[in-house]
């Protein structure tokens, strides 16, 4: 998987006087199926998340608050991408490693994933990571 395959996408934005309205389907305005959400919150000043990779788990991020940065890295090249805005978010695809930092006070992140939790997806150690990734 190369860094190629992520990107930002614009969500579809109801624009109203009464406040604005983004969704997302699954399979539609993102390229998999939504088995899981969970965000990330409270995020003292100064705190990085992350620091991982996935075997299998594609995921989508939003900034549904605030704003926090996404460190992109494929074992090559490595990306970064400012999230701001709730009606756009980065798709992340298997075997990136990811790191996020530079949380605005205040900040929401909201993360789609394909799959349920499974820490046996999860790649922690960095080297195992650049050896997977090269390989
Ligand atoms: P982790 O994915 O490492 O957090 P981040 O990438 O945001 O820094 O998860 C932190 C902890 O939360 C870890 O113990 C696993 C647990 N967790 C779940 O139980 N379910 C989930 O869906 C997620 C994402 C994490």
């Amino acid at each position: 998987m190369s860094i190629c395959n992520c990107k930002l996408i614009e969500l579809p934005k109801i624009t109203d006087p009464r406040g604005n309205l983004s969704f997302i389907e699954g399979g539609q305005h993102i390229p998999f199926d939504i088995n899981r959400v969970y965000y990330v919150y409270d995020v003292p000043g100064g705190s990085d998340r992350g620091s991982h990779a996935h075997k299998n788990l594609h995921q989508f991020i939003v900034a549904m608050s605030g704003s926090f940065d996404v460190v992109l890295n494929d074992g090559k090249e490595t990306k970064r991408f400012h999230l701001n805005r709730s009606y756009y978010g980065l798709y992340v695809c298997p075997m990136m490693w990811r790191d996020l930092d530079n949380f605005s006070s205040g900040a929401v992140c909201m993360v789609l994933a394909s799959e349920h939790y499974d820490e046996a997806d999860y790649i922690r150690d960095h080297s195992e990571f650049l050896q997977l990734a090269n390989s």
